[in-house]
């Protein structure tokens, strides 16, 4: 595998760590560029490149040898590249406007290229489980319909009505089918892939059942993203039927899971074992949390919290997505489990834990009108900074690995 795909990767997670810290320091001192742009860029190179990328990159790593026109793959990933910083620069130099939609337009074409090549590459391969091809086919199915996202935006926002709430929940809309679809079953999938490949082995039954479960209610689970708009009593009912669905499918993935831990021990160590076991406690959590707020009330609670909304969306996807990449690429051997790894992983832990208790903490504040957490500006930048030293550690061991 060639090493700049790994390389990119990286570079566009430091793009979304640069980008946190610089609006981390927006209070203490704005820059000319204004705060919106840094949002738009942060948030779009952070889908659309480092995660983006990283799903792909362990795609391509589990089934690089048996690419037959690795020329093709070489065309397809530059081009990802290309668009993607062309996209981030844009967002950064004029915002929300002609040339950034252009790009994260061209973005969802390629998207729909990367998808095909996924699908067909999948459909030619024996690494692939019925389990593990059901989740990733899946993922590529809600890839998909989260395009429609970006499409509808153009379209209301030509419309002029970008302060309605119609706006909003179409960004919401793309942001469900994308990380609650595309990222969670495709991650899934390619997991169940790596430790099948070590002949491990997982309750498929179980697995199929929960991933039918999961999908079907992803659907209704939207309307739990837009609670905070009045849709009335029938849609509050099916959002928790979503929500109940997603919560029992978790379970159940979670549950057939259960007993590998010693195999996984064995092939990949205890840091990989306690790393996964991690991962899966935040994706519980996050269902629960989510499944708290069909507490009638709560969610319009939430929704106008900015550093609560904020703080779950990290939870979700620095903490969940991110750490999931990282330990599959560890487990895939593009990282190694060297000494300077485990300590820039320790580092992006800490810098992820202090994240989430101080934005938690300031939203439990603000709904117990207490005076705001002491210091918790500076906390914020301390822990993007910590993330950063984090993400910049593990770059550089990888950068010293003989592994490719
Ligand atoms: C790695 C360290 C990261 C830092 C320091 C960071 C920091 C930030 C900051 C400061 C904001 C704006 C908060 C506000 O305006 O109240 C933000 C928003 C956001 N971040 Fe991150 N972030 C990081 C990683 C990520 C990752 C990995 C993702 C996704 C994969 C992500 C997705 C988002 C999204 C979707 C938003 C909201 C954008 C919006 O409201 O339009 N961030 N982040």
């Amino acid at each position: 595998m060639p090493k700049y795909i790994t390389h990119f990767t990286f570079l566009f997670f430091a793009f979304v760590v640069g980008t946190g810290i610089w609006m981390r320091i927006y209070p203490f001192s704005p820059s000319r560029v204004p705060y919106d742009h840094l949002l738009h860029a942060h948030s779009h190179v952070a889908f659309l490149g480092w995660v983006f990328l990283g799903l792909l990159l362990i795609f391509l790593k589990i089934t690089w040898t048996n690419i037959k026109s690795k020329k093709h793959v070489h065309f397809m990933i530059i081009t990802v590249i290309i668009v993607t910083i062309l996209m981030f620069f844009a967002y950064i130099y004029q915002g929300y406007d002609v040339f950034s939609i252009i790009m994260a337009t061209l973005h969802i074409f390629v998207e729909y290229w990367v998808a095909l090549f996924i699908y067909l590459q999948m459909k030619k391969s024996r690494l692939f489980s019925k389990t593990a091809s059901l989740y990733i086919k899946g993922a590529l199915i809600a890839l998909v319909i989260s395009s429609i996202g970006p499409f509808l935006l153009g379209f209301i926002a030509a419309k002029g009505l970008q302060d309605s709430y119609l706006f909003e929940m179409t960004i919401y809309f793309y942001l469900h089918f994308q990380y609650n679809g595309w990222f969670l079953l495709f991650l899934i999938g390619l997991f169940i892939t790596i430790i099948q490949s070590k002949k491990i082995k997982v309750n498929e039954l179980l697995m199929k059942r929960a991933f039918w479960l999961y999908l079907i209610s992803l659907f209704p689970g939207y309307l739990h993203s837009v609670l905070w708009v009045d849709l009335g009593t029938a849609a509050t009912i099916v959002s928790a039927i979503g929500v109940v669905g997603q919560w029992i499918a978790i379970i159940c993935i979670v549950y057939a899971l259960k007993g590998i831990s010693p195999a996984i021990s064995k092939h990949f160590g205890k840091f990989i074992k306690n790393s996964i076991l991690f991962v899966l406690a935040l994706l519980v959590i996050k269902h629960s949390l989510e499944l708290g707020m069909i507490i009638p009330g709560l969610a319009g609670l939430v929704y106008d919290t900015r550093s609560v909304v904020i703080g779950y969306l990290h939870f979700t996807l620095l903490g969940f997505v991110s750490m999931f990449i990282l330990v599959q690429l560890t487990m895939i051997q593009i990282l190694s489990p060297s000494h300077l790894a485990i300590k820039g992983a320790w580092i992006f832990f800490l810098g992820f834990l202090l994240n989430e208790v101080l934005l938690f903490t300031q939203g439990l504040t603000e709904w117990l009108a207490f005076s705001s957490v002491p210091f918790y500006l500076e906390g914020l930048l301390l822990a993007a900074i910590l993330l950063g030293i984090g993400v910049l550690y593990l770059w550089i061991s990888y950068k010293n690995t003989k592994i490719v």
